[in-house]
């Protein structure tokens, strides 16, 4: 049956209005100039994690996005889980909608992450040795050869050094040896001359047994000539805030000659926040700012989101939540003000 051209244009009609319904408003503009201005004059990138779908299916989330950052973190879609979720088939349609995306936005990227034992594909667990170290070589050079000249940053390793300072013994330690992660990098560096290559580590923010343990084997890496460019510091913190020794971490690292970035920025909060939290989480934001601002190799400062509706703690760590920077409802917090001005000054 033919529906006949105005049956199409009512149909064409409700497909837009339904269209627009589903991508929501327009974002309030954000007071002041946005944190990648002020983040510019200063040297220092400024980032966000984002998420495939809030890009795709929220305006006014993808406006926020392109407006305050110079740099965007993919939050999930390029672990490995995602990305090759049958050996040697690649899904790269997420990653690179965001790719494309900080492309239209003028944003850097930083590719997150090559080597994690979390979100692995479950054909991995299967795999020896000598499997697994082809596995992880094709892994590398598949991914990092995708997005060559258009992903600025790799986190080639997530997370090697477990709570109290060891090696972390994840299946790539126990199979391939300490040595994998040297391996990674050599191939994440044959795949892309060009991309920086950092080692990104929780809980090595301050000095402690973790951040040691990292700065030992940054030092030794660099010692034998393995192509590593950077270290990627989380700052996953509450209002315990940020230990005291912050920077001074941050200037031991950047006396080995590698570049730092702040990779994971949040600040759990105690749910129901009250508004003394909103302002003590303020203050710990601003502490990492500023710390990051003292140090010159600290180039870059990345957010694990921007949004309380769209943050992995409130999601992943019952009774806590409120962490970033700007509620639910996408209007600015304490800490967002406090970002912009520990910035200005
Ligand atoms: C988290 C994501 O934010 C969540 O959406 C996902 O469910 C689990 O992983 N350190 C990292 C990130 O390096 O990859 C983690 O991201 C958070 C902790």
């Amino acid at each position: 049956m033919a529906i006949g051209a105005a049956g199409l244009l009512v149909l064409i009609v409700a497909l837009v209005v339904a269209e627009g319904l589903r991508q929501g408003r327009d974002a309030k503009p954000l007071p002041g100039q946005s944190l990648r201005e002020l983040g510019q004059p200063r040297g220092l990138s400024i980032g966000t994690a984002v998420r495939v779908d809030a890009l795709r299916n929220q305006k006014a989330y993808r406006q926020l996005v392109a407006a305050q950052f110079s740099s965007v973190t993919p939050e999930n879609e390029m672990k490995w889980g995602l990305v090759e979720p049958e050996r040697g088939k690649f899904r790269f349609e997420a990653a690179d909608a965001i790719v494309d995306a900080a492309g239209s936005a003028g944003q850097a990227v930083r590719g997150h992450t090559l080597v994690y034992h979390h979100q692995l594909p479950g054909w991995l667990g299967g795999l020896g040795r000598a499997g697994l170290r082809a596995a992880t070589e094709e892994h590398i050079r598949r991914v990092v050869g995708h997005y060559r000249g258009r992903v600025a940053v790799w986190d080639v390793v997530n997370e090697v050094i477990g709570d109290r300072g060891g090696l972390r013994r994840s299946p790539f330690a126990a199979k391939l040896g300490p040595d994998y992660i040297a391996q990674a990098f050599r191939a994440a560096r044959r795949a892309d001359p060009a991309a920086r290559l950092h080692i990104n580590e929780a809980g090595a923010d301050a000095i402690n047994p973790r951040s040691d343990r990292l700065y030992a084997l940054v030092r030794s890496l660099k010692a034998s000539g393995v192509p590593i460019d950077g270290v990627g510091l989380q700052m996953h913190v509450d209002l315990a805030g940020v230990p005291p020794t912050y920077v001074a971490n941050l200037r031991r690292f950047a006396a080995l000659g590698v570049e730092l970035a702040i990779t994971e920025a949040d600040v759990a909060l105690k749910l129901p926040a009250s508004a003394a939290d909103l302002r003590a989480q303020a203050r710990v934001y601003r502490t990492i700012v500023r710390g990051c601002l003292a140090v010159k190799a600290c180039r870059s400062l990345t957010f694990w989101g921007f949004t309380d509706g769209r943050s992995w703690i409130s999601e992943t760590r019952s009774g806590l939540g409120a962490a970033t920077l700007l509620d639910a409802a996408l209007r600015p917090k304490p800490a967002f003000r406090a970002v912009q001005r520990a910035l200005r000054r």
